[in-house]
């Protein structure tokens, strides 16, 4: 059979990305350009910046992205391309790149939902297998997504307010930390202790998730001890946080796991990087006899390698986008 290669392409947030992928799970090249280092002045991405930076990069990123993989636009099979959800200035730039090239070069164009494209980063790690369960952490999104086969998505329940990444962010900035926090504070929290005593989000029968709640217990705790002139503890008060984001992160996806008789699961999203997330679900799945996977942490954040792997399973369904197509910052994953 043929070889299919797809040229993916994300601009959705601030990272500019262009990858080519071969049949959905060989990584060719993955050109990634971050611009964390512009926004962590401002304590989080201003939008209007990200995309005037997208603009800059993108021509860039395209050709070096070809160049790494010695290939020519003459070999690529089709072009994917994240057309939401995300910042819509921000997405529009990489769109209308895709649909430039799509158009000179008469490729096939594929419209990739983000949140795919986060699954599908596992694909490039190990082919997903079926049915399984997919927890999406990220900056913007927290979703339990069930899949009973490739690019069919049931969502079981998703935050209903903050992000888990986005709480993690602002926690961050209580503490001083900078931008992004996560990983900040995922390391911090690997140094403390959970001595603090802090509310369980959302703890009930769904599969949603509430953050905003545990955020603002963090936030009066801090300004708490600052007015009484205590030192907080820093270390002590990430691994606190860290500790109730993952119980319940856990707690909710194993019961999704057993309810629904699956014994796969992936994890997705920037917040796949972090560490005590990754060990406590390695060992809930091996204490119940589930697979569970990650991406690898060049994956786990935005890049367009993922892109270009949904992209393939999108192309072999025959999607297919016109030069009509255009940006969404909806949830709906399909
Ligand atoms: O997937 P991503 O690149 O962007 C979105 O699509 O939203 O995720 C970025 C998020 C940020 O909020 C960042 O703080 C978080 O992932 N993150 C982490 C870790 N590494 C990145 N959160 C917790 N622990 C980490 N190790
Ligand atoms: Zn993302």
């Amino acid at each position: 059979m043929k070889d299919t290669y797809i040229l993916g392409i994300e601009s959705s947030c601030d990272e500019t990305s262009c990858a080519i992928v071969k049949n959905g799970t060989q990584k060719i090249s993955n050109v990634v350009l971050s611009q964390i280092d512009i926004h962590k002045d401002f304590g989080g991405v201003v939008p209007e910046v990200a995309s005037r930076h997208h603009v800059k990069n993108i021509t860039m990123i395209i050709e070096q992205c070809l160049k790494e993989a010695k290939m020519t636009m003459q070999e690529i099979t089709a072009i994917a391309i994240t057309y939401g959800p995300g910042l819509i200035g921000s997405l529009l730039v990489g769109l209308e790149a895709a649909k430039t090239l799509s158009y000179i070069f008469k490729k096939p164009l594929i419209p990739v939902h983000h949140l795919a494209g986060h699954i599908y980063a596992n694909n490039l790690v190990e082919p997903l297998s079926f049915p399984l369960i997919a927890l999406i952490v990220s900056g913007g999104h927290t979703e339990l997504v069930y899949m009973k086969e490739h690019y069919s998505f049931e969502i079981l329940g998703g935050t209903l307010d903050d992000a888990v990444g986005e709480c993690y962010d602002k926690v961050a900035r209580v503490a001083n930390l900078g931008y992004p926090g996560g990983p900040k504070v995922d390391s911090l929290a690997y140094e403390g202790i959970p001595a603090y005593d802090l509310p369980m989000p959302l703890d009930d029968d769904s599969y949603n998730f509430s953050f905003s709640g545990l955020k603002s217990a963090v936030i009066n705790l801090a300004h708490r001890e600052h007015q009484l002139g205590r030192k907080i503890d820093d270390k002590n008060l990430a691994a606190s946080f860290q500790k109730s984001v993952v119980d319940i992160l856990t707690k909710k996806t194993l019961r999704a796991m057993k309810n629904l008789k699956v014994k796969n699961l992936i994890v997705a999203g920037g917040v796949a990087a972090n560490r005590s997330l990754r060990n406590r679900l390695k060992e809930l799945c091996q204490e119940n006899g589930y697979k569970v996977s990650f991406p690898s942490i060049e994956y786990c954040t935005d890049n367009a390698a993922m892109i270009a792997a949904a992209g393939y399973y999108a192309y072999q369904l025959g999607r297919r986008a016109d030069l009509t197509l255009n940006s969404i910052s909806s949830e709906i994953l399909n």
